[in-house]
């Protein structure tokens, strides 16, 4: 049978969208997808057309694939199914709306969803409302290990799990002779707060996404509704922008006597620098024993389950390699970042009528942001009105590129 093709429109060219975009072209058989195919059909920027000429040819697209100078142009093109959001957060409920709204588009909109919970739960009712697809492009709950991690706690390996500790963390500190003490300037949108910088929504979410995807993912579907958790946060601010710099966030779901602890910094990295360096990223606690994950938390490729019966030290117990599978295609020098498993589930869920990811629910989703949210208010971390309104207007400056 043939594959299922899904055409995607790219909002967006920056570094994301162009990773992104390699792997939607990287051949699906050299990772065994042989039921779905990509194709990219449009890419808009809001600077100008050439621009977004310049990304197609970059990454590869099609010599019929258009060149947009303007998000309102891409979203109503009729041969485009699917966009790609991949502005900063700042901008990701505006330009989803856009598509969602205006161009009646199915979207994948990337982390952080948007910057409050009342933005995401309007997204959600509008794609809803429209009978659209929605996803939040949390790449990392489709990798292979994520799903094989997901599946040993399902089965027990571990006992029941009371504690997740999870890290992602980057040491991004300058030297001291630098006009920023990190060595971002303050306009970056790591920093910058009119971009929604900060250290939680841009990297904490992936430490979050340990935390969810086992502490409340994996809720048994018997008890009904899932429990959410409670939320404790400690903010350290960056001084120059008022961006959170290092953020630890504990969720507590008493319901389930387990705890989750997410941490996340622009000033010391996970494993000193690189998080191949030390020990794992993540620690999955249960009462049998525990799995133990090589960072980066976002891009998972190693780990190893410790059980409490077991004989063996720690450092006899190899690690487990999943990689990321080479392409194949003669000649290629491709081999993928691993964005492409989140695009799969996108086409299948397409494919089979689905308007949204049983990997990644929205109401989860939802639950996510409201954690985040209530994490940076404890912080004190506040946001431009622009980017924290949950009134859409395609005449934003966000969605025409004047912001
Ligand atoms: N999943 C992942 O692993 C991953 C990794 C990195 C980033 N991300 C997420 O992807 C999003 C984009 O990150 P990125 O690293 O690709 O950022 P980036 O390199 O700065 O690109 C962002 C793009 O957004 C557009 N844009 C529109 N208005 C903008 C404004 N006022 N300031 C800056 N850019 C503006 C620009 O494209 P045009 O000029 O063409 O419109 C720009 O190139 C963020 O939400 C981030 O959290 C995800």
């Amino acid at each position: 049978m043939a594959p299922y093709t899904l055409k995607w429109g790219i909002l967006a060219t920056g570094g994301i969208a162009q990773t992104f975009s390699k792997d939607l072209l990287a051949d699906p058989s050299a990772r065994g997808a042989d039921d779905v195919h990509h194709e990219i059909v449009a890419a808009a920027s809001s600077s100008s057309a050439s621009r977004a000429a310049e990304f197609l040819k970059d990454v590869g697209a099609g010599p019929d694939a258009k060149a947009y100078g303007s998000y309102a142009e891409l979203v109503v093109d009729p041969n485009v199914d699917i966009i790609y959001v991949a502005t900063p957060h700042s901008h990701h409920f505006q330009n989803a709306m856009l598509a969602l709204e205006v161009g009646n588009k199915h979207v994948l909109c990337e982390k952080a969803f948007t910057v409050t919970a009342a933005q995401v739960r309007k997204l959600v009712a509008t794609a809803r409302a429209k009978n659209l697809f929605l996803m939040e492009a949390v790449w990392t709950r489709y990798f292979p290990l994520s799903i094989q991690v997901r599946e040993l706690v399902k089965s027990g390996a571990i006992g029941t799990v009371y504690r997740v500790v999870a890290d992602n963390s980057f040491n991004s500190n300058a030297d001291s002779t630098a006009a920023s003490i990190l060595h971002f300037p303050d306009s970056n949108r790591m920093v910058n707060p009119d971009l929604a910088g900060g250290a939680l929504l841009d990297l904490g979410i992936y430490s979050l996404t340990w935390l969810f995807q086992i502490l409340y993912h994996l809720q048994s579907e018997d008890e009904g509704e899932k429990e959410a958790p409670q939320v404790v946060a400690a903010i350290n601010k960056y001084a120059r922008t008022g961006a959170d710099e290092s953020t630890t966030v504990v969720l507590q779901f008493p319901g389930h006597r387990s705890q989750g602890i997410g941490m996340t910094s622009l000033r010391v990295g996970t494993g000193v620098g690189s998080a191949q360096k030390s020990g794992p990223a993540i620690l999955i606690q249960g009462s049998d024993g525990e799995i133990q994950v090589m960072g980066p938390a976002f891009k998972p490729l190693a780990y190893r389950v410790i059980k409490k019966s077991e004989e063996k030290s720690a450092d006899q117990i190899p690690w487990i390699d999943v990689p990321i599978p080479a392409d194949k295609r003669p000649g290629a020098t491709w081999a993928g970042h691993g964005m492409f498993w989140e695009a799969d589930e996108a086409a299948r869920c397409l494919r089979d009528g689905k308007k949204e990811s049983a990997t990644l629910p929205l109401s989860e989703s939802i639950v996510i942001m409201e954690t985040m949210e209530e994490a940076l208010r404890q912080g004190g971390i506040v946001y431009p009105e622009v980017i924290t309104t949950d009134v859409f207007d395609k005449n934003s400056p966000l969605n025409t590129g004047k912001a």
